[in-house]
């Protein structure tokens, strides 16, 4: 591409920030200083994609099975995250960052649930970037999730199921109020989903690099948007 700025950014970008610890043992280092990295490269990667233009970033930082981990790396990795959500607090003000979480956060420790509301009510009022940080997440966890609720409120005489559209059902899920990524961002070189935004990447174009995130910044991102710039995008047009 020409000129970055002639660049269409995507409106919501998704990254599944993977290699972490692959990067870390490249380096002889255990797997927590790999994530320790990738947490430092969330923020940076973040401005980047804030001062590029991006509305909105989903970054998969914890999945549903992920907890099937070593206890010690999975200790590590929510300890990363406590300290994360707790630095947004100021880094939300500097980018002008909406923080939310997506994924079930009741089964995580009760001071990082507050922490997360705590960020959330905080950062409401800024419009620069929606960053949403996907926590014990999987997509699938999400649509049943999705699907009680709308179980219940039918059991509440809230909703009429004749009349529930793809619409209505995307309301009950965690992401209902934003848009879907126009472009998913896989690094460490694993060709798959692994369970993310199942139902949201319907139409999105994927974008996989071997790029450990840990190594991903600005030109590896801008790199995504050149790949995304050059996709026909059909949704089942001829
Ligand atoms: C991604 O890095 C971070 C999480 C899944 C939490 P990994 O820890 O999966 O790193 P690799 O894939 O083993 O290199
Ligand atoms: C996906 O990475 C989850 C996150 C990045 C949080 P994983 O490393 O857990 O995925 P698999 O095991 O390679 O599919
Ligand atoms: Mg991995």
């Amino acid at each position: 591409m020409a000129n970055e700025k002639d660049l269409i950014i995507p409106g919501h970008i998704a990254i599944i920030m993977d290699g972490n610890g692959r990067w870390a043992k490249k380096r002889l280092m255990p797997r927590g200083y790999g994530h320790q990295a990738g947490g430092k490269t969330l923020e940076k990667v973040s401005e980047d994609a804030y001062r590029l233009g991006v509305k909105y970033l989903t970054v998969y930082a914890f999945s549903t099975e992920n907890w099937s981990r070593p206890q010690q790396e999975v200790d590590t990795l929510m300890n990363l995250l406590r300290d994360y959500l707790k630095d947004s607090v100021k880094n939300a003000k500097k980018n002008n960052m909406r923080v939310r979480v997506i994924g079930d956060i009741s089964r995580l420790d009760t001071d990082i649930q507050d922490q997360i509301r705590l960020i959330e009510k905080d950062s409401a009022q800024y419009d620069g970037l929606n960053l949403q940080i996907a926590i014990n997440y999987g997509g699938r966890d999400e649509l049943v999730r999705a699907a009680k609720k709308m179980a219940k409120a039918y059991m509440a005489g809230e909703t009429d199921i004749g009349a529930v559209g793809e619409a209505e059902f995307n309301g009950y899920l965690d992401t209902c109020d934003i848009p879907e990524p126009e472009l998913l961002i896989r690094t460490g070189g694993e060709i798959r989903v692994s369970n993310f935004l199942l139902w949201q990447m319907a139409y999105t174009e994927f974008y996989f690099t071997d790029v450990f995130w840990p190594d991903f910044d600005r030109a590896e991102l801008v790199k995504a948007i050149e790949y995304y710039n050059g996709i026909e995008r059909r949704f089942g047009n001829a």
